[in-house]
């Protein structure tokens, strides 16, 4: 497996590949890699003759009081696990590589911007469409793999991608949990173990409205109340936002249907979680 660290490195690498007929699949992350980011590897290898994965804590989709500083950094252990799930090659750049002093130009995805946890975040996901974009620019892949575990994320990348007219496919891989329900994600590495109990409520109350939704429960209002109501039982948690929206738009339904997705973050303690369903 090869260590790309800058850029025009990684364009050689992929360029490389595409000469000799081979097709490039790209797998951004910000490291501290577990199951979920596995899953979207070993799809990318399964699809694609060659694998690149980005590792990148992007610091422009970090808001000023986010956790920049103290997210995960685990490189030898995350290389490790990309080896095993057979990946070519890492791209793990400096932040000068990719934000070159002086540079003023970003990706601003509009109106999907604001909403989910871009009302929340601020600015978060004008860091995520440009790095993404700075990737797909740098790597030139056939197909970038992403989890619905950021289901915001996506929405924001299906727009970016087609607005932008990158000549790629964006594939979406389902939610990676652990055995009792937990969805992974890095961040659960901040949780005690009391907080950890109660952040089950996240995955309890998304997998209640969806078999409140497989029984017949239409009601945007009576899904929120149900997962509000999970919620409500821990003391650690505190809501953020409930939502049920068009997976596209990400604007509010009036009804629920399938293919809707319904979304919830909160704040465990300290640490923001998101969870969610797609229903039907
Ligand atoms: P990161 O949080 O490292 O996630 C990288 C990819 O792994 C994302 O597409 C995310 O949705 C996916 N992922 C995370 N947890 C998952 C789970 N439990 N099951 C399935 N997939 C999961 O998302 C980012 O990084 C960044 O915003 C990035 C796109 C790399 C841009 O900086």
């Amino acid at each position: 497996m090869q260590i790309l660290r800058s850029v025009r490195e990684l364009r050689t690498w992929s360029r490389t590949q595409r000469a000799a007929g081979k097709t490039v699949g790209l797998v951004p992350t910000m490291g501290a890699l577990h199951a979920g980011h596995a899953s979207l590897m070993r799809a990318a290898v399964a699809s694609c003759d060659r694998v690149v994965v980005s590792i990148f804590v992007n610091p422009t989709q970090f808001g000023p009081n986010e956790d920049f500083d103290r997210y995960p950094r685990t490189f030898e252990a995350d290389c490790k696990l990309a080896e095993e799930a057979d990946v070519a090659a890492i791209f793990a750049p400096a932040v000068e590589e990719i934000y070159t002093a002086g540079a003023e130009t970003y990706v601003d995805a509009g109106a999907l911007s604001s909403k989910l946890d871009g009302g929340s975040r601020p600015g978060h996901f004008r860091g995520v469409a440009t790095i993404v974009a700075k990737l797909f620019i740098a790597a030139e892949p056939d197909r970038a793999f992403f989890g619905q575990k950021d289901a915001a994320q996506v929405a924001v990348l299906r727009r970016m991608t087609r607005d932008l007219g990158f000549a790629l496919e964006l594939v979406v891989c389902p939610i990676v949990r652990e055995a009792d329900g937990l969805a992974l994600s890095s961040r659960n590495a901040y949780l005690s173990a009391e907080e950890r109990r109660q952040a089950l409520t996240l995955s309890r109350a998304v997998h209640f409205v969806a078999a409140l939704f497989a029984e017949g429960e239409r009601s945007p209002e009576a899904l929120r109340e149900a997962a509000r109501g999970i919620l409500a039982t821990a003391p650690a948690v505190r809501v953020d936002y409930i939502e049920l929206v068009d997976w596209n738009t990400l604007e509010p339904l009036g009804a629920a249907t399938p293919g809707a997705l319904f979304a919830v973050a909160a704040w465990v303690g300290a640490t923001r979680l998101i969870d969610n369903t797609v229903l039907g």
